[in-house]
C-alpha cells in the first residue's frame, strides 16, 4: 500500500512523432532524400511519401492536440529539409516550415520538444560513410548549430538522438547503418560509429548550453530494465551484461562521460574498443544532459548463455539480444504481448524509472511508450481502442508510483500523437491518438478522426493524472 502523490503541477502531458514517419511530403519544397527515403521499403508496407500528410495538416493536427490540452508536443526536425546535403546551403522552406510548426504550437501553448536525430541521417551524407566517418561529428553539430540559430529562441526543450542504442543495436531493422564494404571486424565498426554518435551528442548538448543559457537538453535513448530469466547467479550476471550493453553504456556516457566499464570489457574481447580521436576524452567530458529523454515500451528478460548466440535476423527493437558468452533473450512467461508481439510490462515502467533515477539523479522525461494496434473506423467515424486507453492508463499509474517513489518526472509524452507510419511494419500498426483516413497502399480522404483514446486522454490531462 502506497500513499500517492501528485503529477507535479508543470508536468509535460503531450505525445510524440518524428518527421520521417510523419510528415510526408518527402521531397517537397526542396528537402533532400534522407536514407529513410532510398532504403528498401520493407514488403507490404507503405514507402514515405506521404505518411500522415503532417507536412500539409500540421495546423488541423496541433489544433486537435491543443484540444486534448497538450502541455507539450514531441516532434523530430527532418536534417534534410533544413540541409538537404546534409551540409552546406540551409533550405528557407524548410526553416520556414518548423517556424511555422512551432509557432502554432506556441500559439496553444503546448511546449516544443525537439528530437534534433530521429533515423533519418541525410542520403549524401549516407553516401559519405554515415556515422562511420569521422567527420559525421561536425555535420551533426553544424546541424544542431542551424537548428539552435534559427529555433533557440522558441524551443526550449531539445533530445539529441533518437533511440541511439536501437541504431547501434538494430540499425538494419530501422532502415539504417551504413558498413563499409571491406570491413572485417563488424562489430568494432558499429561501436566506431556509435562512439563517434557519443561525441556528436556530448558536443552538441556543450553547444546547445553555450548558445541557448536558459534551454535544456538530453538523451532519448530507449531504456528498458532488464531481468533475469530465474534467481540462477549465471541469469543475474547476463541481465547485467545485456543491462550494460543495453541501457548503461548509452547513459553513463551522455551522463558521465565514460565507457561503462562491462561493455568496454567485452569490446575489448573481441578486439573491437572504438578509436579516440583527438579530443574526444575531453568532448565527452564536457557534454552534461539537463535530463534524460527516454522511451520505453516493455522490458527484456535474459538468461547466461555459454555457448555461441545466434541473433534473430527478424527481431526488432523490443526483442531481446544475445551475445555470445554474454546473455540470449528469454521470453518472459509472466507478461502478455500486443497484437505485434511486444511484451506488456506496466511494473516494469516503474522499475525502469526507479533503477534510472537511482543511477543518475536527473530529471525523466518519457519521450515515447504505447501500443501498436489494427484499429478500426466504425461507420459513424468513430475509433473504439479500448485496448490502448487500458495500455496507457496502466503505464501512467506506474509514473505515478515512480513519482511516490521520488523519482523526478518531467513529463509523458506517448508514442503517437496521431496515427503514423511504423517503423518496418507500415501503416496498418497504429499508434495514434487521432486516426489518419488511409490505409497501407490507397491514401483515402487523408481525415481526421478523434479515437476513444483522445476523449480519455483529454481527460486524463484536464484532471493532471487524477482521472484515469
Ligand atoms: C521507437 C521509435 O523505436 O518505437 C519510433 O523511436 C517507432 O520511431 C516506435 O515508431 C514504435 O516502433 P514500431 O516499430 O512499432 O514503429
Amino acid at each position: 500500500h502506497k500513499t500517492l502523490k501528485p503529477f507535479p503541477k508543470d508536468f509535460l502531458w503531450g505525445a510524440s512523432t518524428s518527421a520521417y514517419q510523419v510528415e510526408g511530403a518527402n521531397l517537397e519544397d526542396g528537402k533532400g532524400p534522407s536514407c529513410q527515403d532510398v532504403k528498401k521499403v520493407p514488403e507490404g508496407t507503405s514507402d514515405l511519401t506521404v505518411c500522415a500528410d503532417h507536412y500539409h495538416h500540421y495546423k488541423e493536427d496541433i489544433a486537435l492536440m491543443a484540444e486534448m490540452g497538450f502541455k507539450s508536443y514531441r516532434f523530430s526536425i527532418a536534417w534534410t529539409r533544413i540541409l538537404p546535403q546534409g551540409t552546406g546551403e540551409v533550405n528557407p522552406k524548410g526553416i520556414e516550415f518548423y517556424n511555422n510548426l512551432i509557432n502554432e504550437c506556441l500559439k496553444y501553448n503546448i511546449e516544443p520538444i525537439v528530437t534534433m536525430f530521429h533515423f533519418d541521417m541525410p542520403a549524401a551524407l549516407d553516401q559519405r560513410g554515415s556515422w562511420s566517418n569521422r567527420e559525421s561529428i561536425d555535420w551533426f553539430v553544424n546541424f544542431a548549430k542551424v537548428m539552435f540559430e534559427n529555433f533557440g529562441d522558441r524551443v526550449k526543450y531539445w533530445l539529441t538522438i533518437n533511440e541511439q542504442n536501437m541504431l547501434t543495436l538494430v540499425g538494419p531493422v530501422i532502415g539504417t547503418l551504413t558498413i563499409p564494404e571491406g570491413c572485417t571486424n563488424e562489430l568494432k565498426e558499429i561501436y566506431q560509429q556509435n562512439h563517434h554518435m557519443l561525441v556528436a551528442q556530448a558536443k552538441a548538448m556543450a553547444l546547445c548550453h553555450e548558445m541557448l543559457p536558459g534551454a535544456k537538453i538530453g538523451p532519448a535513448p530507449n531504456i528498458s530494465l532488464v531481468y533475469p530469466a530465474s534467481c540462477k547467479p549465471e541469469d543475474v550476471l547476463a541481465a547485467q551484461n545485456y543491462n550494460a550493453v543495453r541501457n548503461w553504456l548509452y547513459l553513463d556516457m551522455a551522463v558521465y562521460g565514460v565507457y561503462n566499464n562491462l561493455v568496454w570489457a567485452w569490446l575489448e574481447e573481441h578486439d573491437a574498443t572504438p578509436e579516440f580521436g583527438e579530443g574526444d576524452a575531453e568532448a565527452l567530458k564536457n557534454g552534461h544532459p539537463d535530463f534524460i529523454g527516454f522511451n520505453y515500451y516493455n522490458t527484456a528478460t535474459c538468461q547466461w548463455e555459454d555457448g555461441t548466440v545466434e541473433c534473430d535476423s527478424a527481431a526488432d527493437q523490443q526483442t531481446a539480444r544475445g551475445e555470445t558468452g554474454m546473455f540470449k533473450g528469454f521470453k518472459n512467461p509472466y507478461l502478455p504481448t500486443t497484437e505485434f508481439g511486444w511484451e506488456i510490462d506496466p511494473q516494469g515502467f516503474r522499475a525502469t524509472i526507479r533503477e534510472m533515477y537511482s543511477r543518475y539523479r536527473l530529471p525523466l522525461l518519457v519521450t515515447e511508450n504505447g501500443l501498436g494496434a489494427y484499429d478500426t473506423l466504425t461507420e459513424d467515424g468513430k475509433v473504439h481502442d479500448p485496448y490502448r486507453i487500458e495500455y496507457l492508463r496502466k503505464h501512467i499509474e506506474q509514473i505515478r508510483l515512480a513519482i511516490s517513489d521520488r523519482c523526478e518526472m518531467l513529463g509523458y509524452n506517448p508514442w503517437s500523437a496521431i496515427d503514423l507510419i511504423s517503423t518496418h511494419e507500415g501503416m496498418k500498426k497504429r499508434y495514434g491518438f487521432i486516426y489518419v483516413d488511409r490505409d497501407e497502399f490507397d491514401l483515402k480522404t487523408l481525415k481526421r478522426y478523434r479515437k476513444d483514446s483522445f476523449y480519455w486522454y483529454k481527460k486524463v490531462i484536464a484532471s493532471n493524472g487524477e482521472d484515469l
